[in-house]
Order: structure tokens, then sequence, then C-alpha cells
């Protein structure tokens, strides 16, 4: 059994990340976000799979490129977050964020990843249309969900998922390069 998970959220500026780390822990939607909380554990007892659990935010305007390869090397799952209001947000994940750390990974280790499409509540339509593709390209993203730090919306679904992708993988299962 694992002694613990360590989810990394990363991807563009001004996504949500901070917001939707906040929103977790308060239950409430922060008016006003720092640019980087530090490290917030959970205990085990409070989480949905009884392990200890660290969220570890990013943000560019206060960390290097070093800093941020090193969270990517000891992160065991990574939530790749872009706004659903944000094309170009969701350009890079793909143009930008899943190069960035499949280089910074060990290649043997796979890391879950996670789309995150956070800002529903700025949408009526959903993403998923642009995001079902990208699913499909790259086997090592486990999931997606789309949410809101606003609303509260799919909050603590998206950091079950990111336990669950660490405790449970189906990585190996699910191998869309083997389909025609
Ligand atoms: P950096 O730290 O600069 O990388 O940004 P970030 O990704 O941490 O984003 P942050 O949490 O600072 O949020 C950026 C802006 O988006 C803030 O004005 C938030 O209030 C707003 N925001 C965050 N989440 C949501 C959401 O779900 N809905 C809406 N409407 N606004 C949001
Ligand atoms: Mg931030």
């Amino acid at each position: 059994m694992r002694k613990d998970v360590r989810i990394l959220l990363v991807g563009e500026s001004k996504v949500g990340k901070t917001s939707l780390i906040m929103s977790l822990v308060s239950e409430e939607f922060p008016d006003v976000v720092p640019y980087r909380v530090e490290e917030i554990t959970i205990p085990a007892d409070v989480t949905p799979e009884r392990v200890p659990t660290h969220i570890v935010d990013y943000s560019e305007a206060e960390q290097t490129d070093e800093q941020l390869f090193q969270e990517i090397s000891k992160a065991n799952v990574i939530c790749i977050v872009y706004a659903v209001n944000n094309k170009t947000s969701i350009e890079k994940v793909t143009d930008h964020w899943i190069p960035l750390i499949t280089e910074n990974t060990d290649k043997d280790s796979r890391v879950p990843l996670i789309l995150v499409g956070n800002k529903s509540d700025m949408v009526e339509h959903s993403s998923m249309e642009t995001i079902l593709p990208i699913m499909n390209q790259y086997s090592e993203i486990e999931t997606c969900v789309e949410c809101s730090a606003k609303n509260l919306k799919n909050i603590s679904e998206l950091f079950y998922y990111a336990q669950k992708a660490v405790l449970h993988p189906t990585g190996p299962l699910y191998c869309p390069e083997k389909k025609d």
C-alpha cells in the first residue's frame, strides 16, 4: 500500500489553479488569491482513499523553470488545468504541458495525467469535443473533468480522481495506440 499521494497542478497563468486548491480546502470560492499557495497536506482520514495527500500549486510568477521541473519529477499525478473559456490554454495542453512533463519524468514510471477544464460556470457548452481527441492521443491521460472553482462544481471529484489515478491506475489496460 502506498504511503502518500502527491498531486501537482500545472497549466497556463490565470486558469484557476490556486482558486481550485483554495476552494477545495475552504469549501468556498476565494475572491482574492495569491499567485501560489503553499503545499497542502490532507490527512488520511479525511481523504476518500484514506491516504495522506499532498497538493502542490505552481505559478510561473513565483517559480523558476528549475523548480517546476523538480516538482514534476516528484509528482505522483499531474493535473493539467485549462480554462474552458480560453482556447489558448487548451492548445497549450498539447503544445507545451504534455511534452514538458514527458521530458521531466522517468521514461519507465508512468505518471498519470488528469485534464482539468476549470471555469465551467463561464460557458454553456462543454469543452469535451475538443478534449476527447487529446484523450485518445495520449495514453498517460487517465481522465478529464470539467469543474468550477467558483461554483464549487466537481472540485472534490477532481481531487478524488487524482488520488484514484495513483492508487488504482487504469492506464495499462487502456492503450489507444493499439486501436486502428
Ligand atoms: P497563476 O497563479 O497566475 O498561474 O494563476 P492561477 O492558475 O493560479 O489562477 P487563479 O486561481 O489566480 O485565478 C485567476 C482568475 O480566475 C482569478 O480572478 C479567479 O478569481 C478566477 N477564477 C478562478 N477559478 C474560476 C472559476 O471557476 N470561475 C470563474 N468565473 N473565475 C475563476
Ligand atoms: Mg496561482
